[in-house]
């Protein structure tokens, strides 16, 4: 049984990557502000501390109790709101990833499994984009967790800690077997507003743009479960364990899935009208992104299996359909 310490842990991937710890038997604590993980997320089997990343001494305290690894999802993770409120992103994600770095240092805390993204990259030179291409943000949300890994990177060069960074793509979906409800507040990705249609707490869902060069004309993106995501970790932190290196790996599910298709599939499981609007494209967006997995699949032996467009729609609506009108 491995001791593991979930840093952002009530939070919507953080709550799941617990679960899949706690589902093997690991003992798990929970530091987290609450800021957007919520209470319903914290599970009896795992030992709880509120707590925030800027507290040096509360992280060091707690880090002290000594842990296998540490995960690190404790961020704020709007692109948009990145770009107009710069300052908030550098407190949070880099400085706060600083204490978490020291304290694990101080700690002796040998391994860090952190959720980087696919905002890496910036915008695609080719897809599917392996862990090759190159990384060249164009926000800053994007900008501070290509920072942190580099940042990792220095801490076990100097420090000896190992990591494995995962670089998420469209994280979507909920606990497939339901025992994770608490909803993000104020969510901004595809698939929660359109569950938001979907119950009546907005009257339609804007597509940005349908001129894009794709099969329908609107944004294609790579979905993954959330499910898929938190065995990605469980995994990560194996290899570390078992292999003594570090490791930089795409989580994605390699298959591209439409706004618009993403729409059709929520009708039909949801049974809702689900009006849409086109509007303007969305500044910054591309038409496709789409990861490989192979390093993923070699590596880890990971392999998606709750990402289909179906599972990833019927999981989130499980949790939205009892707040449907
Ligand atoms: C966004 C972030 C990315 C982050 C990821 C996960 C940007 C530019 N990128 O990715 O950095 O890692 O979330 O948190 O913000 N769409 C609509 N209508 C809507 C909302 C979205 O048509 O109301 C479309 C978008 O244009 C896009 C797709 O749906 O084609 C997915 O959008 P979204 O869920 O916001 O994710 P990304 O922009 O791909």
């Amino acid at each position: 049984m491995s001791s593991i310490l979930v840093v952002g842990g009530a939070g919507y991937i953080g709550s799941h990557v617990v679960r899949a710890f706690l589902d093997r038997g690991d003992s798990v604590t929970v530091y987290d502000n609450l800021s957007s993980g919520c209470r319903e997320n914290l599970f009896g089997e795992a030992t709880f501390v509120q707590g925030d990343i800027l507290d040096s001494a509360g992280l060091l305290g707690l880090a002290r109790a000594g842990f296998d690894a540490l995960i690190h999802l404790a961020a704020f993770k709007a692109a948009g709101e990145s770009m107009v409120a710069p300052e908030k992103y550098s407190v949070n994600n880099i400085c706060g990833t600083i204490n978490i770095l020291n304290a694990a240092s101080e700690a002796g805390i040998p391994r860090i499994v952190f959720s980087s993204t696919a905002a890496v990259y910036g915008s695609p030179h080719r897809i599917p984009m392996d862990e090759t291409h190159p990384t060249d943000p164009i926000n800053y949300y994007g900008f501070t967790k290509l920072e942190i890994e580099r940042l990792l990177g220095w801490y076990e060069r100097l420090r000896g800690i190992r990591f494995a960074a995962l670089r998420y793509f469209n994280a979507a979906g909920y606990d497939a077997a339901g025992r994770i409800n608490g909803l993000e507040r104020n969510p901004q990705n595809l698939l929660p507003l359109v569950m938001e249609v979907a119950i009546g707490v907005r009257p339609f869902l804007s597509i940005f743009g349908n001129d894009y060069d794709t099969p329908d004309g609107t944004g294609v993106r790579d979905y993954v479960h959330v499910s898929d995501l938190a065995d990605g970790h469980v995994r990560a932190y194996d290899f570390l364990v078992s292999q003594n290196r570090s490791l930089t790996v795409n989580l994605g599910s390699e298959k591209g899935i439409s706004v618009q298709s993403m729409v059709d599939v929520a009708r039909r499981v949801t049974g809702k009208p689900i009006p849409v609007r086109i509007a303007a494209r969305r500044p910054g967006d591309s038409a496709v992104i789409v990861a490989s997995s192979g390093k993923a699949a070699d590596v880890l032996g990971w392999k998606p299996k709750y990402s289909d467009c179906e599972t990833l729609v019927a999981s989130t609506w499980n949790v939205y359909r009892d707040l449907a009108n």
